[in-house]
């Protein structure tokens, strides 16, 4: 199974890519974990990126592209990889669509979650209070809702043109849109279906 998953800030990606890489017993690949796991440990690219993070700007995609690409081809991903946070712009599609599918390792189904801003605001001011992670404030949430709408949006159609999209309301309880998402990968993929 080899998925990615588009949805706008707060709609749940994190969250379901981590139920559906145990499902599918494939890794999570999160590029915002990656990214900031870099922010903690203090590397180059970590003291580089740091700022972008916190502002809610999108790194660069060449970085992106290079990073997921390392994490696709590692042995763990032999079976897949559930993707989440990636591709978030139309550079990272178009180009990481042609390396993966080169590499034998192209997307086979993406998820996008949909949900109100209103509730994506909600999710991650209260994820603010929980956990405090740098870019959960109202300025920087609406700059990251912002950035979503004018980069990442595009991507959708992308995958819609290419017959490869399911859709999700992500809305529902968390458990009622792992289950919507698995029942409508099987439909696009009938192979998948003894999962
Ligand atoms: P990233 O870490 O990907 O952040 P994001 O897209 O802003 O997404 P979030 O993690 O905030 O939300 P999510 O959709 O994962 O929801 P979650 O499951 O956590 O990226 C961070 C930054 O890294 C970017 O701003 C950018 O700078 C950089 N970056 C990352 N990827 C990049 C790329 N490809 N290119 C360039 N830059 C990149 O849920 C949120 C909350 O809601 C949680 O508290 C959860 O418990 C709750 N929740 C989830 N689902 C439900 C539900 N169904 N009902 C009720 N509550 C729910």
């Amino acid at each position: 199974m080899r998925l990615v998953l588009l949805a706008p800030p707060g709609a749940g990606k994190g969250t379901q890519g981590a139920r559906l890489a145990e499902i599918f017993g494939v890794p999570h690949i999160a590029t915002g974990d990656l990214l900031r796991e870099h922010v903690t440990r203090g590397t180059e690219i970590g003291q580089r990126i740091g700022a972008q993070l916190d502002d809610g700007e999108l790194v660069s995609d060449d970085l992106v592209l290079d990073m997921v690409r390392e994490a696709i081809t590692a042995p763990e991903a032999d079976a897949g990889y559930i993707l989440d946070g990636y591709p978030r712009t139309m550079k990272q599609a178009i180009e990481g669509s042609a390396q993966a599918e080169a590499l034998g390792k192209g997307a086979q189904v993406a998820v996008y979650l949909a949900a109100d801003e209103d509730e994506l605001e909600r999710r991650l001011l209260q994820r603010a209070q929980e956990q405090g992670r740098g870019d959960d404030n109202e300025q920087v949430i609406r700059r990251r809702l912002q950035t979503y709408r004018r980069e990442t949006s595009p991507v959708i159609d992308y995958y819609r043109e290419r017959g490869l999209l399911v859709e999700v309301d992500g809305m529902q309880p968390i458990e009622a849109v792992t289950r919507d998402i698995v029942e409508k990968v099987k439909v696009l993929r009938p192979e998948e279906s003894t999962i």
